[in-house]
């Protein structure tokens, strides 16, 4: 992918002048860290706070008022290779200035910066965006972030997230693609595409960090930084996908994951690092361990000392160390006694000079600085918006949707006026007053409203402003935004239980026993366990965090100016106890039923609260006249889909396939093609999906990919619990 010659000559004559310190120098990332409380180190003030001789509050007012420490000394001695963090273009190009221009061989900074869903552009959240089910949105919304974030200094991003996870539990679910691999495999080509285009040295371009490799979103119980064991076949149909599909896609870096995979920590898995990546899939370019994924190693325990994690991870393939410093504190040792060879440093540096030079930055290693900026422009705004309506799915809606915008409505919830909500979990440099709320979005456009917040972010409820609001106000319909607090979402964000949190339920059965008609608007980072507030409501809208046009998306589709076409990334669990909950289990020996001998929980329906791929609309879409034809080893599936209603709309058709003769357990159904058409009312289109005899094998106990010959059932759907059927031996 990015060797050639000329690069790699490149890279020999430079690394002929490069000491071993600056060797290791490149293996480094550092970012701005606090140094010199008022009158000791924030060391000192860390060892204090450790030793208990300060509280919390006194360890943090000291190391607020530290300064920075820029660690300008250990570039001009090029012993720095990368930084976090950093995202304004004076400052990037102050740092970067002295790497090239004061230090000995001039190697450029890459300045990396988590873009995850947006620069200041923010866009809906990840697991929002996978609902669109576009893969040309997934990459312009990409392009434009790294369009954005190349303006302030940035070089690389450490995006997109890729893991693939079937347990809303798991905070970080918000961040990613959702439940379904070959959905996730989509989104992780379409999104390198966007962030580095066909020319990764274009200035307004920025590498792509594929993370975290791998099986992160496998974590048991859902539960963060948790242990992840499968077996190997499971791990090549499920999770490693996107990843291949990325790096297929010209990826130029991966991370990887925090968690072990049956005991090995995946920063250290030579297996996984090079064996497979490198040897299976040809990738050449360099991997960056987690924010201090190298030092994790001694506590995950299989590494005794940080000379041992430096060791382990250098072998294994782990090219760049984020923030840790075991590279640079201990390789040097590790050289002396033999325990790391001279070609283990230099296959890390030439993998990161490689990147470095494909990308251009020694070429143009200054911020990217267009005549105009092009941060929050109205392109960018109405694509976000775009994104935005297309990504809320409608769950539920007995007539009440879509709203009048001549009668007036009583809109209650923070969220409906709370810019960090609209923006969500992973956010750098998106800004909360940047954000168009539904209230702003309501106001613009001249929609008569009463508004009371009621609740707040620590979810309680105001039951005496409610019930005032309820009172005073002439509206008959109650739009209520409810959900989870940004800040209890994505990283280091697990919950055991996903019903709607706090005072929430409450508010919803105040409204509802008033006798207004009631319609949810989620505001989630997860799919929520919420059975009993969707029977209240007479409208249900996933919005998820919906960016910085989140209150223009929200209007768009409650007000009927887009008619809602997002279909569901992710199942949603009746209740947390069911949790992982997923479309393409296994049938097993005893298939889920509503009767006694069948795998199910006694408690509650053998069903989801709505599956994978599900969204209603303002119009409905028949599916008819199923064709399955062969051609060698090409299956062409097609159906005449017909919008029955009155409103034009955008219907994703989803193909599925089972396959019954298999010497390793099946999935009832697996997502192998979807595309999505636009039909006016009335009008009727024959959508035909490409399949591939490959893209339909399983893998085997033995790791063999098998494509043997089976009988097929065949879906075209709506969704992975519906569609038309049909079968064919193939
Ligand atoms: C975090 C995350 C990773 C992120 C990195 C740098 O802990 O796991 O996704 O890119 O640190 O912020």
């Amino acid at each position: 992918m990015f060797k050639t010659p000329e690069i790699e000559k490149r890279i020999d004559e430079l690394m002929a002048k490069m000491t071993l310190e600056e060797k290791i120098g490149q293996l480094y990332q550092t970012g701005l860290s606090p140094v010199g409380g008022f009158e000791i180190s924030v060391k000192e003030a860390e060892q204090m706070f450790e030793a208990g001789r300060i509280g919390r509050k006194e360890y943090e007012e000291l190391v607020t008022r530290a300064s920075a420490d820029e660690k300008e000394n250990m570039i001009r001695e090029g012993t720095v290779g990368s930084y976090i963090g950093i995202h304004n273009p004076e400052h990037a190009n102050r740092l970067q200035k002295i790497a090239v221009e004061e230090s000995r061989l001039g190697i450029p900074l890459i300045f990396g910066l988590d873009v995850v869903h947006g620069h200041r552009t923010v866009f809906p959240s990840p697991l929002g965006e996978a609902c669109t089910f576009d893969d040309e949105l997934f990459r312009k919304s990409a392009e434009v972030a790294a369009r954005e974030a190349a303006e302030d200094g940035v070089h690389w991003t450490f995006a997109p997230m890729v893991d693939v996870s079937r347990d809303p539990r798991w905070g970080r679910v918000a961040e990613g693609p959702g439940e379904d691999t070959y959905l996730a495999s989509r989104f992780a080509a379409a999104k390198v595409k966007g962030f580095q285009g066909d020319d990764i040295s274009a200035p307004d371009r920025i590498c792509a960090c594929v993370k975290h490799f791998a099986a992160y979103g496998a974590c048991e119980g859902g539960r963060d930084y948790n242990t992840v064991d499968m077996s190997e076949a499971k791990l090549r149909e499920v999770y490693l996908p996107p990843f291949a599909a990325a790096v297929k896609a010209g990826a130029a870096t991966l991370m990887p994951a925090f968690n072990d995979i049956n005991g090995t920590p995946c920063t250290t898995n030579k297996w996984l690092l090079d064996d497979y990546l490198r040897g299976e899939l040809g990738f050449d370019g360099f991997l960056i361990s987690d924010a201090h994924g190298i030092k994790e190693c001694v506590f995950h325990g299989t590494a005794e000392t940080p000379a041992d994690a430096a060791e382990q991870a250098i072998k294994a393939g782990c090219d760049m160390d984020m923030g840790c410093e075991f590279y640079t504190d201990c390789l040097p040792e590790l050289l002396k006694e033999g325990r790391v060879t001279m070609d283990d440093i230099d296959r890390a540096v030439r993998n990161i000079l490689r990147i470095k030079f494909a990308a251009g930055l020694f070429e143009h290693p200054y911020a990217y600085a267009p005549e105009k900026s092009t941060k929050l422009c109205a392109e960018h705004r109405a694509l976000a918006r775009e994104i935005g309506a297309k990504s809320m799915v409608l769950l539920k809606n007995n007539g009440v949707l879509p709203l009048k915008e001549n009668k007036k409505v009583l809109v209650v919830g923070y969220f409906a006026d709370d810019g960090n909500e609209m923006l969500g979990m992973w956010v750098i440099s998106g800004r909360a007053e940047d954000a168009v709320c539904l209230n702003g979005a309501l106001k613009e456009a001249g929609v008569s409203f009463d508004y009371a917040p009621c609740t707040d972010n620590q979810l309680t409820l105001d039951r005496e402003a409610l019930q005032k609001a309820l009172k005073e106000t002439d509206a008959d319909t109650v739009i209520a935004l409810v959900g989870e607090h940004f800040r209890t979402t994505g990283e280091a964000n697990s919950k055991s239980y996903i019903g709607l949190g706090g005072d929430q339920p409450e508010m919803l059965r105040i409204i509802k026993e008033s006798g207004k008609k009631l319609v949810t608007v989620l505001l989630s980072g997860r799919p929520l366990a919420i059975p009993d507030e969707v029977e209240l409501s007479n409208a249900v809208v996933e919005c998820w965090q919906p960016g910085v046009e989140g209150g223009h998306a929200m209007y768009d589709v409650l007000f009927g100016k887009v008619n809602p076409s997002g279909r569901l990334s992710m199942t949603f669990p009746l209740n947390s106890g069911s949790c992982p909950i997923y479309y393409n289990h296994m049938n097993t020996g005893r298939p889920a039923a509503d009767i006694k001998w069948a795998t199910r929980y006694i408690d509650i329906k053998p069903v989801p609260l709505f599956p994978f791929g599900y969204g209603l609309s303002y119009t409905d879409y028949e599916y008819s006249n199923l064709q399955i034809v062969p051609d060698g080893n090409k299956l062409y599936v097609s159906a005449d889909i017909t919008n029955t209603g009155d409103m034009a709309g955008e219907e994703t058709v989803q193909v599925y396939i089972h396959r019954s003769k298999a010497t390793h357990t099946r999935p009832v159904r697996e997502l192998k093609g979807y595309t999505k058409v636009y039909l006016e009312p009335k009008e009727t289109k024959c959508v035909t999906v490409e399949l591939s005899r490959d893209q339909m094998g399983y893998y085997n106990n033995q790791s063999e990919y098998c494509t043997e010959e089976s009988r097929f059932d065949i879906y075209v759907a709506h969704d992975s619990a519906s569609g038309l059927h049909g079968e064919i031996v193939f």
